[in-house]
């Protein structure tokens, strides 16, 4: 087994379930904002297509910004900052989970699915 092998079945990858809620809640929370192919909007709405947030091997950073939403800091030129809604009122930890493990393994991203417990410890030590 040659050692990508070896990593691609050690990192643990959404199976089709997960990878079916995930397009789904990103297509209709996520996508008006994001784009359905993850361009974003430049200068406005970030791109998610080989965004290293999105690919950190430890998805925190990712699970906490779905859950509390982002606030761009206003420059000059885009004196009202745009903001991305928090989701932590709207979706269940299973749906918190999917989405980021969607997007880490849509648009020509790979990388390790993002487990409920994950999502349920973040959020409780809130
Ligand atoms: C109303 C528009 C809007 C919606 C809806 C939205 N976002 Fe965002 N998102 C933003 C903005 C604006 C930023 C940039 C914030 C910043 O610059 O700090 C952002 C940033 C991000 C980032 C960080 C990317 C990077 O590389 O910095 C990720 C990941 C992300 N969003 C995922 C999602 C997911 C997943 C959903 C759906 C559950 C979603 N967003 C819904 C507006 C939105």
């Amino acid at each position: 087994m040659s050692i990508e092998e070896a990593d691609r079945e050690d990192g643990n990858r959404p199976d089709d379930t997960v990878m079916r809620l995930g397009s789904e809640i990103y297509a209709t929370q996520c996508a008006a904002c994001h784009g359905p192919e993850g361009k974003g909007v430049p200068g406005m709405f970030a791109t998610l297509a080989g965004s290293s947030l999105v690919h950190a091997r430890n998805p925190t950073t990712l699970i906490r910004l779905v859950l509390d939403g982002a606030r761009a800091v206003p420059t000059d030129r885009y004196p009202t900052p745009v903001a991305m809604p928090a989701f932590d009122w709207k979706l269940s930890d299973a749906e918190l989970a999917a989405t980021p493990s969607y997007v880490r393994n849509a648009f020509g991203n790979d990388a390790e699915a993002v487990s409920e417990e994950a999502v349920a410890d973040i959020r409780g030590g809130e």
